[in-house]
């Protein structure tokens, strides 16, 4: 009799309602939204609880059988794609709410539960969970963990790194590391849960998670405001966090040829203002006098147009309004729809270079292809950039060319090649540009020392 396969040995343990073969699961999808083709995983498991998680690596170690852990797919680095030869490990089932603390202010979930389910609970139970990302309705809090998601709201919230307390996880020989803390300080010995946070599905499977809620905030002041140059954008910057005094908790910049291709390619959405600017800035100010606070904002707005620092802008009246501007700037969910072939870039810089940066990648981009498409955008406040470019009639053919042209500026002004959305293989060519070597050395040892037979993720990040 032959030799037991890794599949026969987690039906065994898991049983087919738990793992699923390639013709069970044919038509599903098994790629994220990078674009980076995958390979078709060798089964499919469907962990119902962190215990069915632990078994299954707990196999899968045994055999040196390589694992690629997926939530929502919404990863725009190929991460959660298989290579070649992988299980998939999807946490769709593991989506409930747990409990919510309303005392300690947290909420206890599983990892699968997609981001809008924890923002909407958050609500129903009068509080705020601030990370919010355009792919919302899909992703998952364990890849939100998993990449360290930002998104509109780290300007006064930070990165997804801010918004959780206690982490439970399964190591790769199924060990389970259970620190689901409620307390916000907790100094004893190294931080396991910042380790695993970012490390894209290397490290360990993230199964539940106790998240830190926010005060709902019962004021809310939007403006969409148009600008003459770069300098005025850090000026209202500057100025709106430095004067607003419930803070700027969105601060999305624009140039104008993301507005103009949005607006022309999408028709659902509606111009603001009448005119077109060289740069637009979305700006959100979130606070807890609804007496005083649109008051505020409205005056902070009017001083800045007296300025000149803005020239023109619209405030939102009603929360239709605010949806409206916000539509324009979550409009990359609709790319595939105009430009399905695009190149998307995540970059980020000191707050200064930013303005320099788009210029000389706008200009590189055009000197090389006359007619190249180029929409920057970005999270300002965090000094991230997203760029997108797509050339006419390339299909998708010269993404390598466009990525060297991105990555040596970036490079040349010391900046990051990943701000947000994590390495996966999509940017593995390029860490080097951010990371030393001794860096990417010592991440290279710990990944050996927690996942010695580097099952977790192969291929990804380095
Ligand atoms: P997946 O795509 O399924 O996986 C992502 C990575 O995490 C993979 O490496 C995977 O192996 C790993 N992983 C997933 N779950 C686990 C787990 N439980 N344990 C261990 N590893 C795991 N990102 C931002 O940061 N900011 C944005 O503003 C933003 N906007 C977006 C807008 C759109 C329209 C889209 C499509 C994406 C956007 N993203 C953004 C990227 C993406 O939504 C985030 O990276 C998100 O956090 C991924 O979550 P997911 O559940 O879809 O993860
Ligand atoms: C955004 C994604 C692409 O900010 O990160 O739209
Ligand atoms: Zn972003």
């Amino acid at each position: 009799m032959s030799e037991p396969t890794v599949i026969d040995a987690l039906l065994a343990e898991l049983g087919a309602e738990v793992v699923q073969l390639p013709r069970d699961f044919g038509s599903r999808q098994l790629q994220d939204w990078s674009g980076v083709p995958g390979a078709v995983p060798a089964a499919l498991i469907r962990p119902r609880s962190t215990q069915d998680v632990a078994k299954a690596l707990r196999v899968c170690h045994a055999f040196g059988q390589a694992v690629v852990t997926q939530g929502g797919l919404t990863g725009l680095v190929g991460g959660a794609n298989a290579l070649g030869g992988e299980v998939a490990l999807s946490l769709e089932r593991m989506s409930r709410i747990v409990e919510i603390d309303r005392t300690s202010a947290t909420m206890t979930v599983e990892a699968g539960v997609p981001l809008q389910v924890v923002q909407e609970a958050a609500l129903d139970a009068g509080f705020y969970f601030p990370l919010d990302l355009g792919a919302r309705g899909s992703c998952t809090i364990g890849g939100n963990l998993a990449t360290n998601a930002g998104g509109n709201r780290v300007i006064k919230y930070g990165m997804m790194r801010d918004q959780v307390l206690g982490i439970e996880a399964v190591l790769a020989n199924g060990e389970v590391t259970s620190a689901m803390h409620k307390m916000i300080k907790n100094n004893s010995g190294y931080d396991l849960r910042n380790l695993l946070i970012g490390s894209e599905g290397t490290l360990a499977v993230i199964t539940r998670a106790v998240l830190r809620l926010r005060p709902k905030p019962t004021a809310v002041a939007t403006a969409w405001c148009a600008l003459p140059d770069y300098e005025a954008v850090t000026k209202l910057l500057a100025l709106s966090q430095a004067r607003l005094s419930a803070g700027v908790s969105a601060f999305e910049v624009m140039w104008a040829g993301y507005y103009d291709a949005v607006l022309a390619n999408l028709g659902q959405l509606r111009a603001p203002l009448d005119k077109r600017h060289p740069y637009y800035v979305l700006l959100e100010s979130v606070g807890s006098d609804p007496e005083r606070h649109a008051e505020a904002f409205e005056a902070f707005l009017g001083n800045m147009l007296d300025t000149g620092i803005v020239t023109d802008a619209a405030l939102a009246q009603s929360e239709a309004d605010a949806l409206a501007f916000w539509a324009i700037r979550d409009a990359p969910g609709e790319y595939p729809k105009f430009i399905p072939h695009h190149s998307a870039y995540d970059v980020s810089f000191s707050i200064s270079d930013v303005g320099q940066v788009a210029e000389v990648c706008e200009q590189r981009l055009q000197e090389r292809w006359p007619d190249a498409l180029v929409m920057i955008y970005g999270h300002l406040g965090d000094g991230n950039l997203h760029i997108v470019v797509d050339i006419p009639g390339t299909q998708g053919r010269v993404h390598d060319e466009i990525d060297n042209v991105i990555y040596d500026v970036t490079r040349d002004f010391h900046g990051s090649v990943s701000a947000e959305h994590g390495i996966g293989v999509k940017k593995k060519a390029f860490l080097g540009h951010t990371r030393s070597d001794a860096e990417i050395a010592a991440m290279r040892l710990i990944k050996s020392a927690l996942d010695p037979r580097s099952i977790l993720n192969p291929g990804k990040i380095f």
